[in-house]
């Protein structure tokens, strides 16, 4: 169960964002340690993947569609983010135990899921073969690289044994090389990638629990954050990618609600739930998640943010991030890992272990006694 055993009075926060032993207390299982080494398993990935081969030649590909769920999927949207402004073919991220009718010989489904067990993720995994559509398996093993191997099925094996949301690098960079090897990208992202090793590193030494309450951007926003539901908007669409994943960390690893959107489409339809909220948003904050260069780069985003900012007024806190480094992947990393640290802080806050999902856990397994 979550609770809230601390008083809501800002030195007290600082004090527990600060202190070890809560932490150590709290994060029994290590998500701290694993967030603060995201850079060194970004250049690990970048390494292995220097090795595969996705079995996959040039001009093969109409198409393609990751498909998984939670914490695999994410990769897919971070991927479809940065490579769709490069790529000649549509990439598609599937969420679902089919898959959509267009799924073909010419389709390259990458099937990703951490464990290997997800059944959603195994049943698409059936259907692209029954489509006969190219195919490559992500995983750390469990039943999709063993179903990969026995059918001769092209598979990329990543280090096990963390949760797949903590393995966001190990499954997004094979997927950079799949598509690289596919010659379905205009230009060759690898700039990028250097880009954003560089960038994430930096933001470790930042964000890492041994920065004070003062200096650390994670650990203000979850102060910001803690006791109230977040609204998550992202002003470009890599952005809103990084708001779903605050979205899904806020979930998984604080234990508690949020909600996230994109701009422009929140400007026609979620902006009007604005205007007569003012009971409910009472305890509510919107993190706007904004494009380093918006005013230059996007004036009219701007805009529409500066507006909706006006309308939202005093209804609910705001406050608001913006992204760093100038390629999109780096600027999509540094919003999405400014969001790990930050779910982990406010899982401190609440005083929950970030690791720990029981609940995804006793679903599955109710499901698996299921025929
Ligand atoms: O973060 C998590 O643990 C979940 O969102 C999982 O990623 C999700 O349940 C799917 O499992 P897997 O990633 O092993 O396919």
């Amino acid at each position: 169960m979550v609770t809230n055993p601390y008083p809501s009075d800002g030195t007290d926060i600082a004090r527990i964002l600060d202190d070890e032993q809560t932490r150590l207390r709290l994060d029994r299982s290590g998500m701290f340690r694993l967030v603060e080494a995201f850079g060194a398993q970004c250049r690990e990935a970048v390494e292995l993947s220097r090795t595969y081969d996705p079995g996959v030649r040039r001009g093969e590909i109409r198409s393609v569609v990751i498909t998984g769920l939670g914490g695999s999927a994410i990769g897919g949207d971070m991927l479809r983010a940065v490579a769709s402004p490069y790529c000649d073919v549509p990439i598609v991220v599937n969420r679902d135990y089919g898959l959509p009718a267009f799924v073909g010989p010419q389709t390259l489904v990458l099937a990703v899921s951490y464990s290997g067990n997800t059944e959603e993720t195994l049943a698409a995994y059936t259907v692209a073969r029954q489509r006969r559509a190219r195919m490559v398996c992500i995983s750390s093993g469990g039943e999709l690289s063993r179903r990969a191997q026995a059918d001769h099925v092209p598979a990329i094996g990543v280090p096990g044994g963390q949760p797949p949301r903590a393995s966001t690098g190990y499954l997004f960079f094979p997927m950079i090389r799949v598509l690289e090897e596919a010659g379905v990208l205009e230009r060759s992202l690898q700039s990028d990638v250097a880009e954003t090793l560089d960038l994430v590193d930096e933001l470790s030494q930042e964000l890492k629990p041994q920065v004070g309450f003062q200096e650390n951007a994670a650990k203000t926003l979850a102060a910001e954050i803690f006791g109230r539901v977040p609204v998550i908007y992202g002003t470009a669409d890599y952005a809103g990618v990084a708001a779903l994943r605050w979205k899904t960390q806020i979930n998984e690893n604080a234990k508690c609600h949020a909600f996230a959107g994109t701009f422009p489409e929140v400007n026609h339809n979620e902006i009007l739930a604005w205007e007569e909220c003012r009971r409910q948003a009472r305890r509510w904050v919107v993190v706007f998640l904004r494009d380093a260069e918006e005013e230059q780069a996007t004036p009219r985003m701007a805009r529409r943010v500066a507006v909706t900012r006006r309308l939202i007024g005093r209804k609910a806190t705001q406050t608001e991030v913006r992204s760093r480094g100038s390629s999109l992947m780096a600027r999509l990393f540094s919003l999405i890992y400014l969001g790990d640290f930050a779910s982990c802080y406010l899982a401190l806050l609440n005083g929950v272990d970030p690791t720990v999902i029981r609940g995804i856990d006793r679903l599955k397994a109710e499901l698996a006694k299921l025929k």
